[in-house]
């Protein structure tokens, strides 16, 4: 990537949507992935193929995937939590996964069932079904800067997980921040101390908002050479499995940093902005991006 190019992942779809309240139809689902597709985003995360009785809002994963107009040129990855979620993603065509794993024992206990250990375990299977249908995967690291059961979460072992995980053959690394926690100063810390073990290139931030952080996050992780990353248009969702968390960081706010450092992500602000407002609307709440809420305001003047 040149220098003055950053990749944001959009997350909404999944992250986003797993966590609202408001059941949306699979028909507003596609809509939504097929307006992030037309706004000029690369990466944009579909669904979940994991347990419907654990996340019954994307229950219907495989119907919403094949329903997407996949644009040439976008990537269009969904989690799976293990081998059964690995197939069933394959079945449906999928070309690009991401698994997840926990930096902290309990919440990987509340997420996934099993234990650090455990669920790095299951993903060997994984991987290995990945290499032989050459499909790449993306490994994401929860509860990095704190853990809503224990609390604090040692630096040195979000460093093995995910080194683990780079090792198995995730081509990049997500740090999930997944109760926003953290603060700028331990952001950068943490993607640092991660560089000293695997390129930095192979490194994404995704932080929450809960304690309105995740921008200056995102900002302290570009000064130490983050280029990638997550982030919800118009800042839906949260954590299932971590109470009180907010959604992840607004892709809307993210880009109007980026586009103001000069920064190129490929994405549209105003399309994105109009895209937020529409489905805060379809899921019956406030659009919770404020430069979302500017654009359109200084539209409507
Ligand atoms: P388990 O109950 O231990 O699973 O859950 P199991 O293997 O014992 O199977 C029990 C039942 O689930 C069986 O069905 C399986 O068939 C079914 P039954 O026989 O009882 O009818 N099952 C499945 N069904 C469909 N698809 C599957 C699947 N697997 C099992 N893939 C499991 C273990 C991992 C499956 C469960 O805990 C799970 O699905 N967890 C996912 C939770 C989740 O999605 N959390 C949110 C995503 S992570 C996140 O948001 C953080 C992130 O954003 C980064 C950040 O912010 O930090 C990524
Ligand atoms: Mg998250």
């Amino acid at each position: 990537m040149a220098n003055n190019q950053v990749r944001i992942v959009e997350v909404g779809p999944r992250d986003g949507l797993q966590n609202e309240k408001a059941l949306l139809s699979s028909a507003i689902k596609v809509e939504l992935i097929d307006r992030l597709s037309d706004c000029g985003h690369s990466t944009v995360e579909v669904s979940s193929f994991v347990s419907p009785k654990w996340v019954p809002q994307l229950a219907d994963a495989a119907e919403v995937f094949t329903a997407i107009k996949q644009r040439s040129g976008v990537r269009y990855p969904v989690l799976v939590p293990n081998l059964q979620g690995m197939e069933r993603a394959l079945a449906v065509g999928a070309r690009e996964v991401a698994i997840f794993a926990a930096a902290s024992e309990a919440f990987s206990q509340k997420n996934t069932n099993g234990s650090i250990d455990e669920v790095l375990q299951r993903f060997e299977g994984v991987m290995e079904r990945a290499k032989a249908a050459q499909v790449p995967v993306r490994g994401y690291v929860s509860c990095v800067l704190g853990c809503p059961y224990q609390g604090e979460v040692a630096q040195a072992e979000v460093v093995r997980i995910s080194k683990r995980l780079y090792q198995m053959g995730c081509y990049e690394i997500s740090l999930g921040d997944t109760i926003g926690v953290g603060t700028p100063r331990k952001a950068a810390a943490l993607m640092q101390a991660l560089a000293s073990e695997i390129p930095i290139t192979a490194i994404a931030g995704h932080f929450h908002d809960t304690y309105g952080q995740a921008l200056a996050n995102v900002y302290a992780s570009l000064e130490v050479g983050v280029r990638v990353f997550d982030a919800s248009v118009t800042g839906l969702g949260g954590c299932p499995y971590a109470k009180g968390a907010t959604g992840n960081v607004a892709t809307e706010d993210v880009l109007y940093l980026f586009d103001q450092l000069g920064l190129d992500s490929g994405v549209d602000l105003l399309a994105l902005a109009k895209t937020g407002a529409w489905i805060s609307a379809a899921l019956g709440r406030e659009h919770q991006s404020r430069a979302g809420r500017a654009i359109l305001a200084k539209l409507a003047d």
